[in-house]
C-alpha cells in the first residue's frame, strides 16, 4: 500500500524529473503537501527506501550543509510512467479494493465446494469472465504480452532448442508474441499457433506463421514439436496429462519421437535465492484462487512427464521466473 501511494502520488517520476537526488523538504513541496504532513511523507519513504524502491544518498544546500535526499532504484526506474506507463498501472490495478477483495474469502472457499475462488467470488470460471469482459481481456492480454517479450529476450539465447525443427505447434499462444519472435528468426520453421477461436480470430498469419482456433483438450495439430509456454500452470494434474498426452500424439508422426517444449516456472526451493521462490509461491497461490492451476516443483513436473508417456525430460532455467523444460516420449 505504501508503493501503491508512492506510485498514486507520482513520486518515482518527480524524482527522475528532479534531475538530481530530491530531499524531504524538495518532495514535500513539489507534492504540495501541507508540510505539516512532513514527518508522514519522510516515514512513507523510509519504509520504501528500506524495501529497496528508493535509496538515500547526500546532497549539499546553497549554505553547504549535507542534507539526506533520495534516488531512484532499478525497481522504481521501472514504474516511471512516461518512460513505460505498464508496470506503475499494474501495481495499481493489483492493489486495487476489487483486486484484493477476492483474497479476503479464501477461507470461505476452502470451506465451500466452489471449484476456484475465482469462480465462488465472481459467479463464473477465469477463462469465461475474461471471454465476456473485454477489459479484463486486454488487461490479461498486455500481462501475458509482457512476459512474452520478457521470454523472447532469453529465447534468442536458445537457438539450438529450435534449430533442428521443421514444424512446431505451439498452443495456447495468446496474441501471438512469441510466435512472431520465434517465427521471424527460424523463417523455414513451419510455425502453427492454436488458441481458442475467439483468441486467434483477428490475428493475421505470415508466410510460415499460421494461426489455428481449436480447443488443446480436444486435438492438437501434427508437428516436430510441441511448445506451451504459461500453459501448464493453468491446470490442474489430470488436465496437464490430457494436454500432454494430446502434445505426445501431436509429435508421434517424428521419426525420433519429437519432443514437447514447455515454458514455466519449476519451484527450488532447496538451491534458490528465498525471494525467487516466494515469487514462485506467490505466483502459485494466484494460481489456486484464478483458476485451480498451480506452479510445481521438479517432482511435480516428473511425475506429470511419467503419468503422460514420457520417458525422459530436461530442464534449462532461462530467467528468474522461467525455465524451459524439453519433454521427450
Ligand atoms: C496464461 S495464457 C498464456 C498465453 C501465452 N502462451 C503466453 O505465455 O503469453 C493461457 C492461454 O491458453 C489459452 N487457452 C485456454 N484454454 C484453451 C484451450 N482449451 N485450448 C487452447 N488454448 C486455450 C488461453 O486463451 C490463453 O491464451
Amino acid at each position: 500500500m505504501s508503493l501503491k501511494c508512492a506510485v498514486q502520488l507520482g513520486i518515482p517520476d518527480i524524482i527522475y524529473k528532479h534531475g538530481q537526488p530530491i530531499t524531504l523538504p524538495e518532495l514535500v513541496s513539489v507534492l504540495q503537501i501541507d508540510p505539516a504532513k512532513t514527518g508522514h511523507v519522510n516515514r512513507l519513504m523510509r519504509v520504501l527506501v528500506h524495501d529497496g524502491f528508493f535509496a538515500k544518498t547526500h546532497v549539499h544546500d546553497a549554505s553547504k550543509e549535507q542534507q539526506e535526499a533520495y534516488v531512484l532504484t532499478p525497481p522504481s526506474k521501472l514504474l516511471l510512467k512516461d518512460k513505460d506507463p505498464w508496470f506503475s498501472s499494474f501495481v495499481l490495478r493489483k492493489l486495487d479494493p476489487k483486486s484484493l477483495s477476492i483474497w479476503h474469502s479464501m477461507g470461505n472457499w476452502l470451506l465451500s465446494k466452489e471449484h476456484t475462488l475465482f469462480e465462488l467470488v465472481h459467479g463464473m470460471g477465469l477463462w469465461d469472465f475474461i471471454s465476456q469482459n473485454p477489459e479484463a481481456r486486454k488487461q490479461f492480454d498486455e500481462t501475458m504480452e509482457r512476459d512474452s517479450k520478457v521470454i523472447s529476450l532469453a529465447l534468442s539465447d536458445c537457438k539450438p532448442i529450435f534449430e533442428s525443427l521443421g514444424s512446431i505447434v505451439e498452443v495456447g499462444g495468446g496474441t501471438g508474441t512469441v510466435a512472431k519472435v520465434i517465427s521471424e528468426a527460424f523463417p523455414r520453421l513451419k510455425y502453427t499457433m492454436l488458441d481458442l477461436p475467439y483468441v486467434v480470430a483477428n490475428l493475421t498469419g505470415s508466410e510460415n506463421l499460421n494461426y489455428v482456433g481449436g480447443d488443446m483438450f480436444q486435438a492438437i495439430p501434427p508437428a516436430d514439436a510441441v511448445l506451451l509456454k504459461r500453459i501448464l500452470h493453468d491446470w490442474n494434474d489430470d488436465e496437464c496429462i490430457k494436454i500432454l498426452r494430446n502434445s505426445k500424439e501431436a509429435i508421434s508422426s517424428k521419426r525420433d519421437g519429437g519432443k514437447v517444449i514447455i515454458i514455466d516456472m519449476v519451484i527450488n526451493e532447496e538451491t534458490e535465492e528465498r525471494e525467487l521462490t516466494a515469487s514462485k509461491l506467490y505466483f502459485d497461490m494466484n494460481l489456486m484462487a484464478a483458476c485451480n492451476g498451480q506452479e510445481r516443483n521438479e517432482k511435480e513436473w516428473e511425475k506429470l512427464f511419467l503419468e503422460a508417456g514420457f520417458r525422459n525430460y530436461k530442464i534449462t532455467p532461462i530467467s528468474g521466473l522461467a525455465s524451459i523444460i524439453e519433454a521427450y516420449p
